[in-house]
């Protein structure tokens, strides 16, 4: 029997999308109020959902304490309160749109967790938009 375990957490950050490599004009015409070069903030929301098996001794997927803890080190921690621009060394040359910054989470979370479970990100940066990231 498999079941699906999700962890909501929650951080804010600021960021500013934009390409070195574009004109002013091209920035603001894909990028828009994003390529404020003052950079805007987010709140964002993040579940992150582990899908396997129950085990058949503890009734677990994953231990939700243990799931926890690598959230708050691995994201919070990492990107709560920054400028996701400058401060993180992933997002040198990365927009930090929701799509990347999904994967970048899930790249960090993935090789912590038992490799037979399924990672699901969900990361909203809007109460209307999310991306989900499943490693494809
Ligand atoms: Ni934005």
């Amino acid at each position: 029997m498999k079941a699906t375990v999700s962890r909501k957490a929650h951080f804010n950050a600021a960021h500013r999308l934009y390409r070195k490599d574009w004109s002013d004009d091209k920035n603001n015409e894909i990028f828009g109020k994003c390529n404020n070069p003052n950079y805007h903030g987010h709140n964002y929301e993040l579940i992150v959902s582990v899908t396997g098996d129950i085990d058949q001794v503890t009734g677990f997927v994953v231990d939700v304490k243990v799931l926890k803890e690598i959230i708050k080190t691995e994201v919070e921690d990492v990107f709560d309160h920054k400028n996701l621009n400058l401060d993180l060394k992933e997002f040198k040359d990365l927009n930090p749109t929701a799509e990347n910054m999904s994967v970048v989470i899930y790249n960090k979370i993935k090789p912590l967790i038992n490799p037979d479970l399924d990672l699901e990100i969900t990361l909203y940066e809007t109460p209307r938009n999310f991306v989900k990231y499943s490693g494809n």
